[in-house]
């Protein structure tokens, strides 16, 4: 891995000149920011800069390339969301496509996709995505699509990078809500069980509930038992204020158990996660009594402006995957390791999955504080 700041300035005149740049999977606050950055630093190079409509889709749209000028960019860092759309439906591996009969295959378009992009005379691509986005794009790669990576999801479980754009919106938008749900769980004596994003780690679910004085925190990475979790709860009730808060992530599960799915409701779909505060709620409220209320935080910790970190980080990111194209370090991410923006293989960047360490500091932390993990 080399840090980003080789790139002489004759490089910089000679490398492409129209760079293509699409949002892929879910939405995270910090998309703006990133195409924000990274429009200008590319027209700063006199480039010229397109955005793809919905991931892959505007290939294959007459109107899916949109000219990314000062204007269309001007003040969008601020702002959630993406300018350019998303969508978790679009991968050109396995693009879905319906039969007469009204089921649904998948084939691939990959060459395609290749072919589309030299057709339209497209230099390079900026691909801001998460996991599943990255892995797209490196696959592309393979195929020869002249691809840099910007690594982006609420859910921060991405190994290569010390931290991805829109997990701090996320735990802060998080963490005000467990704040308010305080007053209303103490007026009524009740459990409120608040579930988080975080399908495969618990990052959002460990800092929203830490910062916003959580009793049980349950998160993948620690598989509860419910007699551990009413224990806490039973305790708290009996020595002080009458009520408990539990944050869990949507992809906890039990000892021995797995996580709670929602139903399938259109063919294609990924796997979706959902229901497992539910299930807790009406454990907690069958085992120890208590009156016990559930709510989901959902999409809402998709939305909002970015944080002013979250803004910064996008920005930092952005120039840097221009840095790249320039540099021609295609098939790479960028990554935060601090002190440094270096560039990454992507092939080995989508690969590993960043787990809350057990024994890190805030795990630690909040078992000195007397939260339970359910374990
Ligand atoms: O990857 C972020 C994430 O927010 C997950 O935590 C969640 O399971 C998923 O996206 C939901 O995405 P959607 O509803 O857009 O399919």
């Amino acid at each position: 891995m080399e840090a980003l700041n080789s790139v002489t300035a004759e490089a910089a005149t000679r490398h492409p000149r129209r760079v293509a740049i699409n949002t892929g999977g879910g939405d995270a606050p910090g998309l703006n920011a990133v195409i924000h950055s990274a429009v200008l630093s590319a027209l700063n190079l006199g480039w010229e800069v397109f955005g793809i409509r919905k991931g892959y889709e505007g290939l294959f749209q007459d109107d899916g390339l949109i000219a990314l000028d000062r204007s269309r960019v001007q003040g969008i860092a601020r702002t959630g969301g993406t300018i350019l759309g998303t969508t978790n439906r679009g991968n050109p591996l396995e693009w879905p496509r319906e039969r007469p009969d009204g089921t649904v295959e998948t084939v691939d378009r990959s060459a395609e996709i290749v072919e589309r992009f030299r057709q339209r005379k497209l230099d390079a691509l900026i691909a801001i995505g998460g996991d599943g986005s990255l892995s797209i794009a490196s696959a592309l790669y393979e195929r020869g699509l002249p691809v840099v990576g910007v690594p982006k999801t609420i859910d921060n479980d991405l190994a290569a990078t010390q931290v991805t754009f829109g997990f701090h919106t996320a735990v802060q938008t998080a963490s005000d809500a467990v704040d308010k749900l305080h007053a209303t769980a103490e007026s009524h004596e009740r459990v409120m069980v608040v579930e988080v994003m975080g399908r495969h780690t618990g990052w959002i679910a460990l800092h929203a509930g830490l910062s916003g004085s959580a009793d049980v925190i349950l998160i993948p990475e620690i598989p509860y038992t419910m007699e551990s979790v009413t224990r806490r709860i039973e305790s708290r009730y009996s020595q002080g204020p009458r009520y408990s808060i539990v944050v869990v992530a949507e992809g906890a599960k039990p000892v021995g158990g797995e996580p709670v799915f929602k139903a399938q409701t259109r063919p294609g779909d990924n796997l979706r996660y959902g229901g497992i505060a539910e299930r807790v709620a009406d454990q907690i409220q069958e085992q120890t009594g208590f009156e016990t209320r559930a709510l989901v935080l959902g999409h809402l910790q998709r939305g909002g402006n970015p944080t002013a970190y979250d803004r910064l980080l996008s920005l930092e990111f952005g120039a840097a995957a221009v840095d790249m194209v320039r540099d021609e370090a295609f098939g790479c991410m960028v990554a935060l390791q601090p002190p440094e923006i270096r560039a990454v293989p992507l092939a080995e960047a989508v690969k590993a999955v960043k787990s809350v360490p057990l024994d890190g500091d805030l795990v630690r932390t909040a078992r000195r504080l007397g939260v339970s993990f359910g374990d």
